[in-house]
């Protein structure tokens, strides 16, 4: 049960998942995470605000009714369509079968969709900038599309300054008892929350950018999102490292992801890492990409300045988890990288390096060193990897 006024008249009454091992079947989930859901109670009106994962949904239904007891529910604000929100709405219409669902045209359209909500007579739809009147206190509508799917939108209570975000300031990992940030120890939520915007929302950036211009007109004083706790103390915190993800600004530091099958190709990432920490540099994160989580490669990799990727060639192609890890950074569309590249080969010269480079023209990241490892390690091997982490030093900004 995890129950709370956050301030006047608004209630957490989400629920945590603690057994789902893999959020959207890809994304590791090692704290759990929770769903978050709120009433709004006005003088005449009560909205809820999204609903959880179906899996939940007995907890739920059980928290809903300590939250608002006897007092009937009117409306049901759906932010964002995805189904870890919206997988008990229709439980939710069987519970309280009067309530009208609030949406834009596009999350009413997925509804329909999803859940087979067909009659128009559930819904009360409404558009960017409207707003409805609960009695003693309005709440306003901001579409923000792309975070992190189209539909999504935003909701402000103005009276207690409430911004209910969506996706948006979400953070893999569970309640452990407290909700709003004030009454917890937040700092294990980052990680976790550089996690979940990369891994889910990394490629909308520019989307993420454009809501934040458009959240600036607002005082905060509590943000409610979907996932992880409710800010309030640290609000400047968790504006600031969404703005700078989606800005595709970097920290300083490297990450280095190699795939490597006999361990030659791997003595090219030490060989690099070892340099560039005699450079200076002080975060260096090395993952074996066939090792570490790719949740965690993706994290890193949009968290710090400098890049540096090496695979051992594989059937004249990158590494398999090399190649997917490229994959998911074109994807992201990621940028603004100190990008080198190192290829292992045995008789295929310039094959991997050569794939490495097809990527980097793609996403405009140039390549500022890149070398061809000839089966193992020797002097004038080793030379040429320091020369490219000397490469990649010199070229970073940030440290
Ligand atoms: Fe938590 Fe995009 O759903």
């Amino acid at each position: 049960m995890n129950i709370k006024e956050i301030t006047r008249n608004i209630f957490y009454c989400g629920v945590n998942d603690r057994v789902t091992e893999k959020f959207e079947n890809l994304w590791p989930l090692p704290y759990g995470v929770s769903y978050n859901s709120y009433v709004i109670v006005g003088s005449e009106k009560t909205v809820l605000v999204d609903t959880v994962r179906v899996d939940e949904v007995r907890e739920f239904i059980e928290n809903l009714r300590l939250t608002v007891g006897d007092r009937k529910i009117d409306y049901l604000l759906v932010n964002h369509m995805e189904p870890d929100h919206t997988g008990s709405v229709p439980l939710i219409l069987k519970e309280y079968p009067d309530l009208k669902i609030i949406g834009n045209a596009q999350t009413i359209g997925m509804l329909k969709g999803f859940y087979h909500i067909d009659d128009d007579s559930c819904y009360h739809e409404v558009k960017d900038g409207d707003s409805l009147d609960l009695g003693d206190r309005v709440i306003t509508f901001h579409l923000t599309p792309m975070i992190h799917w189209p539909e999504t939108m935003m909701c402000y209570v103005p009276d207690v300054k409430v911004l209910f975000s969506g996706d948006a300031f979400g953070t893999f990992g569970a309640l452990n008892g407290g909700v709003v940030d004030s009454e917890m120890e937040t700092d294990f939520y980052f990680p976790e929350m550089y996690r979940y915007y990369t891994n889910i929302v990394g490629k909308y950036g520019k989307f993420v950018q454009r809501a934040l211009q458009k959240l600036k007109t607002f005082e905060l004083e509590y943000i409610c999102s979907t996932h992880g706790p409710v800010w309030h103390d640290r609000i400047s915190e968790v504006v600031d490292l969404v703005d700078r993800l989606s800005a595709y600004r970097s920290e300083p530091g490297v990450t280095i992801i190699y795939g490597s099958m006999y361990g030659n190709t791997a003595e090219v990432a030490e060989v690099v890492a070892r340099r560039l920490a005699e450079k200076g540099i002080k975060n260096i994160k090395v993952h074996n990409a066939a090792h570490s989580e790719m949740s965690d490669m993706i994290s890193d990799a949009f968290r710090y300045e400098g890049l540096v990727v090496g695979s051992a060639t594989y059937s004249m192609r990158l590494f398999p988890p090399v190649e997917t890890f490229m994959n998911a950074m074109e994807t992201r569309e990621i940028k603004g990288k100190v990008f080198a590249t190192f290829g292992g080969y045995t008789w295929a010269k310039g094959a991997v390096v050569a794939k490495l480079q097809e990527y980097a023209d793609r996403m405009k990241m140039p390549v500022v060193a890149s070398m061809m490892l000839k089966q193992t390690l020797d002097n004038a091997s080793r030379m040429e990897a320091n020369q490219l982490a000397d490469a990649v030093a010199d070229a970073l900004t940030l440290n």
